[in-house]
């Protein structure tokens, strides 16, 4: 990693938690995640979610379908956990290097997530395989109880359900995906290295008052939900802690403006135009700009055991305003729209290219 005050250039980094859609939202977002990130990992929450290895292989292909050519990308696809999903298929998906990992979603805990596990204990034996076979299992880690406050659904679910599992199954490989508080990064590192994180910049940057800013925002409600400010500084101490369990995902969370703006908005982030600048500036903010290429490129792969990317990305020291808008295109000339993480606001630094 070189750092001046000019420029920095890093090792080419991966996102471990990203939503890419499908159609033409797909077309339009991949190109923005690609042509800073080598690798992601691709959320199966579509509608319907990708639950079988069929479904996985055809959604891989329509990604692969829209990367730009000069651009190497590479989607790493997960299967959507269900009640029922046959263990045999884990075992033969994994072994054949068509899923790279097991995405959890307690039912209803999240946008698309009715048809996830509806009580992780019914699903012990499906846990087993996971552990013996080395799947990772990445897990959006709520508790849907009504009666749970809605910002205590974190870490009432790390007592309650994450806790008892990784006791049960102590060898699997677990990611608690974008977390949102002090509870889970003090779970976090005090866990075994089995066990890691990944961590937004939204959450690093906003708490849940930006929710509430002379009116209601839909534009920063995402799941988990923003917390208090104190939890934002431990997430903002972990991420530039330089602990290997902590790593960058983005859960860039497209969503068309109407469904943001509607009654029953959906929960959902789009950082995807500006994520590794957003981090860059909360490195540099907390004096950590030298942590920056090991949260955003390292501690992944280490975790997963992937190999490090060859590459490297640079970003030069220049004032961007973020688009208010970025257009997805029905046809050629009508378009609907995503509000970009940002929008208005000015980053101090500028991602410049990428060279393979
Ligand atoms: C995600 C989405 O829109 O698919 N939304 C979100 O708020 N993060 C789902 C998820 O990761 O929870
Ligand atoms: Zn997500």
């Amino acid at each position: 990693m070189q750092i001046s005050q000019e420029k920095i250039s890093l090792r080419q980094p991966d996102d471990w938690h990203l939503h890419l859609r499908d159609g033409g939202v797909l077309k339009a977002v991949v190109a923005p995640t690609a042509r800073v990130f080598r690798r992601a990992v691709v959320m199966p929450n579509l509608q319907p979610p990708i639950t079988s290895l069929q479904d996985v292989v055809d959604y891989r292909k329509r990604i692969e379908s829209v990367i730009p050519k000069e651009l190497a990308f590479t989607p790493l696809m997960t299967l959507y956990l269900t009640d029922n999903l046959s263990p045999e298929i884990l075992k033969e998906g994994y072994s054949e290097g068509i899923i790279f990992a097991v995405k959890l979603y307690p039912a209803n805990s999240t946008t698309n997530s009715a048809s996830g596990v509806s009580d992780l204990e019914n699903i012990y034996s499906t846990f087993e395989t996971i552990e013996e076979i080395g799947l990772p299992l990445l897990i959006h880690g709520e508790v849907t109880d009504p009666d749970v406050d809605v910002f205590d659904r974190e870490a009432v679910f790390i007592d309650r359900h994450l806790d008892p599992l990784l006791q049960r199954f102590p060898n699997i490989r677990v990611v608690l995906e974008h977390i949102t508080t002090d509870n889970a990064v003090q779970y976090v590192q005090s866990s075994n290295s089995k066990l890691g994180a990944t961590i937004t910049p939204h959450h690093l940057h906003i708490n849940r008052n930006a929710m509430f800013l002379n009116g209601f925002r839909s534009d920063f409600y995402c799941l988990p939900v923003v917390k208090r400010e104190h939890h934002r500084i431990s997430l903002r101490r972990a991420a530039t802690s330089g602990q290997p369990c902590f790593f960058l995902g983005t859960d860039s969370a497209p969503h068309l403006r109407g469904f943001k703006e509607s009654a029953c908005g959906c929960a959902g982030i789009f950082n995807a135009l500006n994520a590794i600048e957003s981090y860059a500036q909360v490195f540099e903010e907390e004096g950590a700009l030298d942590r920056l290429e090991a949260f955003s490129s390292e501690f992944g792969p280490a975790f997963y055991g992937v190999p490090f990317n060859k590459g490297t990305i640079s970003m030069v020291r220049s004032s961007q305003t973020v688009p208010e808008k970025f257009n997805v295109y029905k046809t050629e000339n009508e378009f609907e729209y995503v509000v970009p993480f940002h929008a208005g606001e000015q980053l101090n630094w500028c991602f410049e290219s990428t060279s393979y």
